[in-house]
């Protein structure tokens, strides 16, 4: 929903642009921005934070603020690396309530600017513009390039569960929010994906969403390196920590040890002292083990959230799900060792270890995102459909 002309009255914009070797797109990207916001006649200012490029962006950026564009603001970082860090200094010398990110290589459409301000304004906390919900997706991307993006989103979701599940897109760098959603906060990231930080650490309870096309960058080159892949996962556990979703993990992963326990002692007693045939004996076994599981993580590790939904049939519900969840983490766990065995040769003992890692990630990430519903520690918001969000990551985009 656009911005009303002559909405009053209207607060500040402050929008960041990071900018690292960027000299070939700043010009344009001021234009148009400026274009928009006159568009809409929204008070803002621009705020250019340039890690001391090699091909002197911030000379430029000095330049067009002197002689072309007096809303542009430059900060200019000598010694700091970072896409995340350099957003956070850009809000810290804001003087905006509404903060806004986009990238300054134009992938990100200006138009979609006046849909988040727009959201903002209508009451939202937090808007993000999203590749992954509807009116959104990537230009002409190979397989590969999607297949390692959503590798990298499924992560997220089995590391910071209660940060991805706010929306459908958590690695956009793409979005707008109130002040007040970080004001008080340390947000400490490392890397680029400062929108898991701003979910995971802010303070909020109404969430937007934008659907765009992730364009192809203009001029200039993307800066995502090994680097970043390695600086992603720190953060992730970093996060996960700070939210206490890898306590949680942990606890799963302990509780997991038991019903391993009570599987080998059920199987044991059914078969020597009950004489129940094998299959039965290993049927029932695993039943014992999931039902073990559902009762110490019901109560343990996701006490939390059971807490707030109390009451027997809540209590059932939840088994049922965890139930149909964790066979399928079973078939799934058959799947990859049957692919590692019989199609890639590994040994079955390596396969099977990999097959437990994968079929626990996936008993772990959809309980906590499907079942529990974990939420943010500071956010009260209510998700949308998990369901939508965990089809989106396996959607052709
Ligand atoms: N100041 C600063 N310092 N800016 C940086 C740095 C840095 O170390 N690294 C990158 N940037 C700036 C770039 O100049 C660009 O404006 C923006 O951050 C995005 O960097 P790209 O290298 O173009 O990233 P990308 O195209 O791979 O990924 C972008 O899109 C993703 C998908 O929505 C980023 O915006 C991601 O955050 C986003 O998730
Ligand atoms: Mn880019």
């Amino acid at each position: 929903m656009p911005i009303q002309k002559n909405a009053a009255p209207a607060r500040l914009v402050s929008l960041v642009l990071p900018t690292y070797n960027e000299a070939a797109n700043l010009e344009k990207m001021l234009s148009r921005l400026t274009e928009l916001f006159a568009q809409y006649q929204f008070p803002y200012e621009i705020i250019v934070v340039d890690d001391n490029s090699p091909d002197e962006t911030w000379k430029i950026a000095q330049r067009l603020a002197d002689e072309r564009f007096p809303n542009l603001k430059v900060v200019h970082r000598r010694t700091e690396r970072g896409l995340a860090t350099a957003v956070i200094r850009g809000w810290s010398v804001a003087s905006g309530e509404i903060l806004v990110v986009m990238d300054a290589d134009g992938q990100h459409p200006v138009e979609v600017l006046g849909e988040l301000l727009g959201q903002i304004e209508a009451g939202a906390d937090i808007v993000v513009a999203s590749r992954h919900t509807d009116g959104g997706g990537v230009s002409d991307w190979s397989v590969v390039r999607r297949f390692l993006s959503r590798g990298a989103q499924f992560l997220a979701m089995a590391l910071v569960p209660s940060v991805t599940r706010q929306v459908s897109d958590p690695m956009s760098g793409f979005f707008a929010l109130r002040k007040s959603v970080i004001e008080g906060k340390t947000l400490d990231p490392v890397g680029y994906k400062i929108l898991l930080e701003v979910l995971g650490k802010g303070n909020y309870s109404k969430i937007g969403e934008v659907g765009y096309v992730f364009l192809e960058r203009e001029g200039g080159e993307s800066k995502v390196t090994s680097k970043q892949y390695w600086e992603y996962l720190q953060h992730l556990f970093r996060l996960s920590v700070q939210v206490g979703d890898l306590e949680r993990f942990l606890k799963f992963g302990v509780v997991g040890l038991s019903g391993v326990v009570v599987n080998l002692a059920v199987l044991w007693w059914l078969k020597e002292q009950i004489s129940l045939p094998l299959w039965q004996a290993a049927t029932l076994a695993i039943e014992a083990a999931i039902l073990n599981n559902f009762i110490f993580n019901d109560a343990w590790t996701f006490q939390s959230v059971s807490r707030r939904e109390p009451g027997l049939a809540a209590r059932f519900a939840r088994l049922v799900r965890f139930n149909l969840i964790c066979l399928v983490g079973a078939a799934i766990n058959l799947g990859c060792f049957l692919l590692l065995t019989q199609v890639f040769k590994v040994h079955y003992l390596a396969a099977q270890l990999i097959a437990i890692g994968v079929s626990i990630l996936w008993n772990y990430t959809l309980n906590a995102v499907l079942n529990w519903r974990v939420n943010s520690q500071n956010s009260d918001s209510q998700s949308q459909s998990m369901l939508v969000k965990i089809t989106t990551l396996f959607r052709s985009t």
